[in-house]
């Protein structure tokens, strides 16, 4: 069985490393599986690409298409053109693309149109808000999918409301969280924890680069104020990226106890999720991790595809409404947050269980 793996920008390659591993092992125990690796280059900068492929061990791609930024259409289109190119010249038995973003639906699109079976996994999810491009992503991708790889039974029930068949869906837990199990031993501190002199459960982590909340300037700066204020005294360590970076540039003054720094590498990433009071982010991956770590986590979104971090874990959603985060900041400086659990499955064997089921 040939699989072609399909990953392009940051939070894809988390959720392929332990795919690719557990298709090599597989291998190597006898089973009769490969596969070949695609990096669209939706995303390009060692910061946002490489060197996540260097400290999970991914492999080098087979082959890079580089179709780099763009318009959602004209980033959608190259991804399209050149994968249908990859996929004539280099056939294969599925086509295995994962999460939401441009890459995901773009080369599912071509490898249907090529009568080649669809892979999905962390299908199912849904935020019901198509003014986000990852729901479109969502939706025609599960709509061309054969095979459903979910993180939750609600994906599975979002799935069956859409009339996929419950034989084609398989609940296997979360491969983002397969990585982050698979590296707690090996996170690192950044430089900044250091210079900052950081203390452990005594700083705030936060990243923002959803278009709803980073592209108007005036809407950032609010943002930023408001949480600065609020802070407690602590340092907010936040990790530009580049959309993000691009509006900041345009304003004064900004914060002072608010720490930017340039992305960071997974390892030293997560080092500081693990060891934060709390994340503010509008990430869907870093609700995930905040859960699984049991970090208390305020949203900046209005929705999230990922419920079960706020109905089972330690995330809260406070919109765009400046009460619902004063509130949300008071219960955390107040040291009165909810306890979260780990949803089931998210227990580092998710991408053993895809594995497992591709060879049935
Ligand atoms: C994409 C995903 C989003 C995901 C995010 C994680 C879509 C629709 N969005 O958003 O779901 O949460 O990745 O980062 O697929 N840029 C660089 N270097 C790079 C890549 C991008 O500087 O390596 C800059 C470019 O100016 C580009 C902008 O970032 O225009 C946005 O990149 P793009 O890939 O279009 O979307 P993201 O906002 O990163």
């Amino acid at each position: 069985m040939k699989v072609t793996i399909i990953a392009g920008a940051r939070p894809n390659f988390m959720k392929i490393a332990p795919i690719i591993r557990a298709i090599k092992e597989s291998s190597k125990s006898g089973n009769n599986i490969s596969y070949r690796l695609v990096h669209t280059g939706q995303h390009y900068d060692q910061k946002l690409s490489g060197s996540f492929f260097d400290e999970l061990n991914i492999p080098t791609p087979d082959v890079n298409l580089e179709v780099g930024s763009g318009s959602h259409a004209a980033q959608t289109a190259q991804i399209m053109i050149k994968f249908e190119q990859e996929l004539i010249q280099h056939p294969c038995d599925y086509v295995l693309v994962v999460g939401d973003v441009n890459s995901t639906m773009a080369c599912a699109i071509v490898a249907k149109k090529l009568h080649t079976k669809v892979i999905h996994v962390e299908a199912g999810l849904r935020s019901f808000d198509l003014k986000m491009p990852e729901e479109i992503n969502r939706m025609v991708t599960d709509a061309i999918t054969d095979l459903f790889f979910t993180t939750s039974d609600l994906a599975g029930d979002n799935l069956m409301k859409a009339g996929i068949p419950s034989d084609a869906i398989f609940f296997v837990g979360n491969t983002m969280i397969d990585t982050l199990i698979a590296n707690l031993d090996n996170l690192r501190a950044p430089d900044i924890f250091e210079q900052q002199q950081l203390q452990s459960g005594n700083y705030w982590i936060m990243t923002l680069h959803r278009p709803s909340n980073v592209d108007e300037a005036q809407k950032l700066l609010g943002l930023l104020t408001l949480i600065s204020s609020n802070a407690a005294g602590k340092p907010v360590i936040f990790p530009v990226h580049p959309r993000t970076a691009n509006t900041l540039k345009d304003l004064g003054d900004l914060p002072a106890n608010i720490i930017f720094t340039d992305p960071l590498p997974y390892l030293e990433f997560m080092y500081l999720v693990k060891n934060a009071s709390a994340a503010i982010t509008d990430s869907g991956g870093i609700q995930e991790e905040t859960t699984y770590l049991g970090i208390p986590c305020i949203t900046l979104r209005e929705n999230t595809e990922r419920p079960e971090t706020v109905t089972i874990g330690s995330n809260v959603l406070c919109g765009f409404d400046p009460e619902k985060m004063k509130n949300a900041f008071h219960e955390l400086n107040s040291g009165n947050w909810k306890k979260g659990k780990i949803p089931e499955l998210w227990d580092g064997k998710a991408a053993e269980r895809i594995v497992e089921t591709l060879l049935l």
